[in-house]
């Protein structure tokens, strides 16, 4: 049982799930597969956190990138969001567990949009945990997104350029009110954040796993915020 310190639990949590394909393919099975039993572990981790008492949890589950995927892959990956959010409602309304989403959602197909504007509605007075899904996300663009609405302010006459702060930046992205992420989990051995929150992950504490995502269960996650309360947070300061 891997022990961890109460009083230092990160707020937020964020995940980059990797690998629900190459552990498809290591077991000779389609790749749909490895994303029905990633989904499995997706429940898990959002079980677990709101058990140890994170307060954001925000998972890359659709990337911008992931539209080049088939349109099958895609279409899959579609279907086991809806089941997701409809399969998990009744335990996240128990658990005060709030649903929000980064990204450029206008992309998602009616359905999954419907089901998404849904969950987010029904779940909006919840408390105890926000749980945000990055869908159709991409850090670059939420960049771009943040400054095409301050150049259109700057035309509006609302504020100047000499207004232009981190600060003000920080307001224009997705989720304003998100805290930054004080732990990134990446499954897969891959060293890379992959276009995820980059303007967010400044000071963030990068943990990564060779465990591809459906592997990844309680025990390892409890091992990399054990891995998190560790690290010394200096924030480009000295000590
Ligand atoms: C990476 O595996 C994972 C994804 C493309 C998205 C993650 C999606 C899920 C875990 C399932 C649905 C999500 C929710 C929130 C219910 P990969 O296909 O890139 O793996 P590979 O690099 O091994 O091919």
């Amino acid at each position: 049982m891997t022990l961890i310190d109460p009083n230092k639990i990160p707020r937020h949590v964020a995940v980059i799930m990797d690998g629900n394909g190459r552990w498809a393919k290591k077991r000779g099975i389609n790749r749909f597969l490895g994303h029905e039993k990633g989904t499995e572990a997706v429940r898990e981790i959002v079980r677990t956190s709101r058990e140890i008492g994170i307060q954001w949890l925000t998972l890359y589950a659709f990337s911008e990138e992931n539209w080049k995927r088939s349109k099958l892959e895609i279409q899959a990956l579609m279907k086991l969001l809806k089941r997701f959010l409809k399969g998990e409602l009744k335990e996240m309304q128990e658990n005060g567990i709030r649903i929000q989403t980064i990204g450029r959602t206008h992309k998602l197909p009616d359905n999954t949009r419907k089901i998404l504007l849904e969950t987010i509605e029904k779940t909006a007075s919840n408390k105890d945990m926000v749980l945000t899904l990055a869908l159709s996300y991409g850090g670059r663009q939420e960049i771009a997104d943040a400054i095409r609405k301050i150049a259109t302010r700057i035309e509006e006459g609302g504020i100047s350029a000499n207004d232009i702060s981190e600060q003000l930046i920080s307001k224009f992205m997705y989720m304003p009110d998100m805290p930054e992420p004080d732990l990134l989990i990446r499954t897969s051995g891959e060293y890379r954040v992959s276009n995820f929150l980059l303007w967010q992950i400044a000071y963030t504490e990068i943990h990564v796993t060779p465990t591809l995502w459906p592997d990844f269960g309680k025990e390892e996650y409890l091992a990399a915020i054990q891995d998190f309360q560790g690290r010394e947070r200096r924030f480009g300061a000295c000590i």
